[in-house]
């Protein structure tokens, strides 16, 4: 075994550095406006895919239809639960429950999940139902689900292999930062099963994760490879961002929220540290208007926003902020900062526009080096500012 990690102290934060709209606390209003906006959306988009669902990003903003066979199908299920928990009525919850049955067939027949993102499916769509309704189909399909993550642990390396064959050369001993927030269905199937090897497999990566994928300066690799056989740590590589010693944005934000999530089911209170750690750095990177580019390197207003980061890292501020003690003085920074980037993405990036499979959030990425998803909407980004909306209404019992 590798020797405990220890995490740094985060920088300081550069409040003046933020946008100066962002001090004070949010107003009620505006917050309850960009629910209601946001759930007329839902509704909308509800009515055109009927039982199908919208593809990862948008094509000229808007979502072509898809089946159940993509690792994002989860995030719209996920936003229908929550439109029925903002209030938005029994349509919701009724189509909801029926992708569940979808998502039961998809893990029995394994039909697309040969990779790590089963979290994001699962949670969003079956535990999140489970923990809703009771459903024991949801329980029992989100049980299969965590079996076949556990199959992807290799278990010398101590990690989740996150895409491809196990044994494809290419994939083998590969982890990703974005993995951090497929754990909680493995902490969640221990819970609900009574068998630890869930969760020991989630202890043991999120430790790997907290050694090689974060930097020593509070920045995150994408991707890190380990040797499957020996378990050695090989390297760092990008995927999706700029370049391996660059930030990608995104992963930045799945670092804060998924840190802060895994903290919450194993009470390792370094892992928020390490949040923090995360957190500061990315918003010490921000442009003058507080939402992210696709990378963290650029800063300076010219290049691409990524809006799904922004909603990913609000989450996780909000995560964070709940969970740390109430005498630090971060956790009111952190509060003002999410509520701040929720009511910027409200007021400028909102894009529905009532056209039918329409994005909420426009200016996001997907893959900037594969040019897919360019300055479109992403799923997940949607799925994200409407739990952020729910997390800023109320106290949230996590799906994840
Ligand atoms: N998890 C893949 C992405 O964030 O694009």
């Amino acid at each position: 075994m590798s020797s405990p990690f220890q995490p740094a102290l985060p920088e300081p934060l550069l409040r003046e550095r933020l946008p100066a709209a962002w001090n004070g606390l949010p107003d009620r209003a505006r917050v309850e406006a960009a629910v209601a906006q946001a759930l007329d959306a839902v509704a909308r988009n509800l009515a055109h895919f009927g039982d199908a669902f919208p593809m990862p990003s948008s094509v000229g903003g808007i979502y072509p239809a898809m089946d159940n066979t993509e690792w994002t199908n989860g995030f719209w299920t996920g936003m229908l639960w929550l439109s029925h928990e903002l209030g938005g009525g029994e349509v919701f919850r009724a189509a909801a429950e029926r992708h569940v049955a979808s998502f039961d067939a998809r893990q029995r027949d394994r039909i697309a999940t040969n990779h790590h993102d089963l979290g994001f499916l699962y949670s969003l769509s079956c535990v999140a139902g489970y923990k809703l309704t009771g459903s024991e189909r949801a329980r029992d399909a989100a049980l299969g689900a965590a079996r076949l993550l556990l199959e992807r642990f290799l278990p010398n390396a101590g990690i989740i292999q996150a895409w491809g064959d196990l044994h494809d050369p290419a994939q083998r001993g590969r982890m990703i930062i974005d993995c951090n927030l497929n754990l909680p269905l493995l902490y969640w199937a221990s819970d609900t099963s009574g068998d630890l090897r869930f969760r020991d497999a989630a202890d043991r990566h999120i430790a790997q994760a907290a050694r090689h994928i974060v930097r020593a300066d509070g920045s995150t690799f994408h991707t890190f490879f380990f040797d499957g056989e020996s378990g050695q740590p090989r390297e760092g590589k990008t995927h999706q961002g700029h370049a391996d010693d660059s930030c990608w944005a995104r992963g930045q934000a799945w670092g804060i929220a998924g840190f802060a999530l895994v903290a919450r089911h194993n009470g390792d209170t370094r892992l928020l540290q390490l949040s923090k750690v995360l957190a500061n750095y990315y918003l010490n990177r921000l442009p003058a208007d507080g939402i992210c580019h696709w990378d963290l390197v650029f800063t300076d207003g010219t290049q691409e926003r990524d809006s799904s980061a922004a909603a990913v890292a609000a989450c996780g501020l909000l995560e964070l902020a709940r969970n740390l003690p109430l005498l630090d003085p971060l956790r009111a920074e952190y509060e003002r900062a999410a509520a701040g980037m929720v009511l910027t993405l409200s007021e400028q990036y909102f894009a529905h526009d009532g056209a039918p499979g329409a994005g909420l959030l426009r200016h996001a990425v997907y893959h900037m080096p594969n040019h897919v998803g360019v300055d479109e909407s992403c799923i997940w980004g949607d799925y994200f500012y409407l739990e952020a909306l729910l997390r800023l209404t109320r106290i949230w019992e996590p799906y994840w």
